[in-house]
């Protein structure tokens, strides 16, 4: 049972900077990684969509026979989880519901939400900070634009740099004590946001996010310690621009092409 791998995914290379925190934590693990690039991005899908998507990835993770499904992607996360988490029998981790429970008892009184379209019209962040500490004010904020910068690498045009300070800006305007990246992709912003605004006004919930996997698994008895393989990843489209966006975080060095709508015919 513990030998089965850990199923990560998301729509592109977001969910890597998860990934890379559980690697570091738990490196003896089989892991098998998903990017649904040719759904990407995201967050301009409806919740039916997105239940759609998530189902199916969770049909694909239960063919690779996984213990686990590690949901490193916000907006799956908000609109997808409540309606399939008791679908499967296997242990499933959604970011947003983890690390809100993380952030709210910090005790903020004023926190501030980058996320998708789809992740702010959900209001996961506020409804789940405001279940454990109803006194903290959210502001959140969608950014629609960056998902698409992060998968073409365009970090560093004038164009890109223009609507990161412009977001900021907004945000700022309500003087927050912290911002959370509450989209796995966002990390991959750091080095701009961080010329415009302190960097430790800025939460990557990934850490935190890995910490609490690590801690459930092994409350669970489900850590392997032995791995059969290095980590595997699975994209639906354009396995190479997934590599070439992939370096910040992991330095995935091949990725596979898979259908899985194809690869689910029963
Ligand atoms: N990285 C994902 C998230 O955390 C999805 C982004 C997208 O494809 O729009 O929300």
């Amino acid at each position: 049972m513990t030998n089965k791998p850990i199923g990560v995914f998301d729509s592109g290379v977001g969910g890597l900077s998860v990934f890379s925190e559980l690697y570091k934590l738990l490196p003896d693990e089989n892991y098998i990684y998903f990017g649904d690039t040719i759904n990407l991005p995201y967050g301009s899908k409806t919740k039916e969509e997105l239940i759609k998507i998530t189902d199916n990835i969770f049909d694909f993770f239960k063919s690779q026979n996984i213990k686990a499904v590690v949901m490193a992607c916000n907006t799956t996360s908000a609109a997808a989880y409540e309606t399939l988490k008791d679908k499967y029998n296997f242990k499933i981790y959604p970011i947003v519901q983890t690390v809100s429970k993380e952030i709210a008892v910090k005790n903020y009184k004023r926190v501030g939400v980058f996320a998708t379209q789809a992740t702010i019209n959900s209001h996961a962040y506020k409804k789940e900070i405001q279940k454990y500490n109803p006194n903290c004010e959210v502001y959140e904020h969608a950014c629609p634009k960056w998902v698409n910068i992060v998968e073409n690498e365009l970090q560093n045009d004038p164009e890109s740099i223009n609507n990161i300070k412009i977001q900021l800006n907004l945000m700022l305007k309500n003087d927050i004590e912290k911002i959370i990246l509450g989209c796995t992709h966002y990390p991959y912003l750091i080095s701009i946001l961080k010329q415009y605004a302190p960097e430790e006004l800025f939460i990557n919930p990934a850490k935190d996010f890995a910490r609490n996997i690590v801690s459930d698994l092994k409350a669970n008895n489900l850590i392997s310690g032995k791995k059969d393989y290095e980590p595997i990843f699975y994209v639906s489209s354009n396995p190479n621009q997934f590599i070439s966006a992939s370096k910040l975080f992991y330095n995935v060095e091949q990725a596979r092409e898979i259908d899985i709508s194809k690869s689910l015919i029963k």
